[in-house]
């Protein structure tokens, strides 16, 4: 009781010295337009099959049955970029088991994680059957258009895989740019794990929360668990650039959505304002 104690104190400490860094109220209209255009990624995900992203190419469908993950690989030539879209569909359920919530070390090709990086067993083993395809594909399609700029979306347990993919493609292409955009994203690893995506990521990692959606915090950061930045924090409904909060950097503002103590599922569901079951394919 009394390390617990020890711990909330100490959380306490750190939320106050984190609070320090300028938290932005409301969001530029252009920010939240791509907060919402690459929402439609994520969603389209949930799609057996998308044959235009966005209305973009699309490069290649993939999938491992054994990890049930799927995702898809588009690419915008108008934006100059590759996205790497991940859906996880297991039941969030599975992933919240005993087993698979092990915080186990990070390991993916071409990476070097700092000492002690740990990610969620589940995540990491559902990303890495997949990796070595995405990998492949994505050195295949900067072969074609070396300048574009590397981008991955997800949402819910997607989100963390957008996360652990976001981290591996760029330290596999360092000399492109990567952005990583979650909606709704579990605890996906440690503290340094979310510090190491902080460090390498800066302002180029975008963890969207909506109001109270509890999924980002079934995970709790009282078992190790912590979230990388930045958080932007759709609250409340409406969603509009005014009710989206740019949170503290570093990903755990005690202002943002871990001020809110009782979740709520529903919210999980819509994403500045448009339903996860909303494909985005022509
Ligand atoms: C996974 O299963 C689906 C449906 O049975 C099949 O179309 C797809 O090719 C399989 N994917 C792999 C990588 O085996
Ligand atoms: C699919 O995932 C399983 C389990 O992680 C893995 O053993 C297998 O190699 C993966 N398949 C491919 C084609 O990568
Ligand atoms: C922000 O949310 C409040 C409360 O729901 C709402 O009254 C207001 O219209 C919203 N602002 C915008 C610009 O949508």
């Amino acid at each position: 009781m009394r390390v617990l104690n020890l711990a909330l104190v100490l959380a306490t400490f750190l939320g106050e010295v984190v609070h320090a860094v300028p938290v932005k109220r409301s969001i530029s209209q252009e920010l939240y337009d791509d907060l919402s255009f690459y929402v439609e990624y994520a969603f389209s995900a949930y799609s057996t099959t998308c044959a235009s992203p966005s209305g973009n190419t699309l490069v290649t469908e993939f999938s491992n049955n054994s990890t049930d993950t799927q995702g898809f690989i588009a690419r915008d030539d108008t934006r100059q970029e590759i996205i790497v879209s991940l859906r996880g569909s297991t039941t969030l359920q599975d992933y919240l088991t005993d087993v698979d919530i092990l915080l186990v070390p990070f390991k993916a090709s071409g990476t070097s994680p700092p000492a002690g990086t740990l990610a969620h067993l589940g995540f990491l083993t559902a990303w890495n059957s997949v990796a070595s395809t995405v990998l492949s594909i994505v050195q295949e399609q900067l072969d074609a258009h070396p300048g574009y700029a590397l981008v991955t979306s997800g949402h819910s347990l997607g989100g963390s895989l957008a996360s652990l993919a976001g981290i591996t493609l760029q330290q596999n292409f360092p000399s492109n740019s990567v952005r990583m955009y979650t909606y709704g994203q579990v605890r996906t690893g440690n503290d340094v794990y979310a510090y190491w995506v902080n460090d390498k990521f800066g302002t180029n990692a975008y963890r969207s929360v909506h109001t109270t959606d509890i999924v980002p915090h079934l995970i709790p950061r009282a078992i190790g668990y912590r979230h990388h930045g930045i958080e932007y924090w759709e609250n409340p409904d409406p969603a509009s650039p005014e009710n989206t909060t740019q949170c503290a950097a570093d990903g755990e503002d005690p202002d943002c959505s871990d001020s809110v103590v009782f979740g709520d599922a529903d919210a999980h569901l819509v994403y500045y304002g448009i339903k996860n079951s909303t494909p985005f394919c022509s």
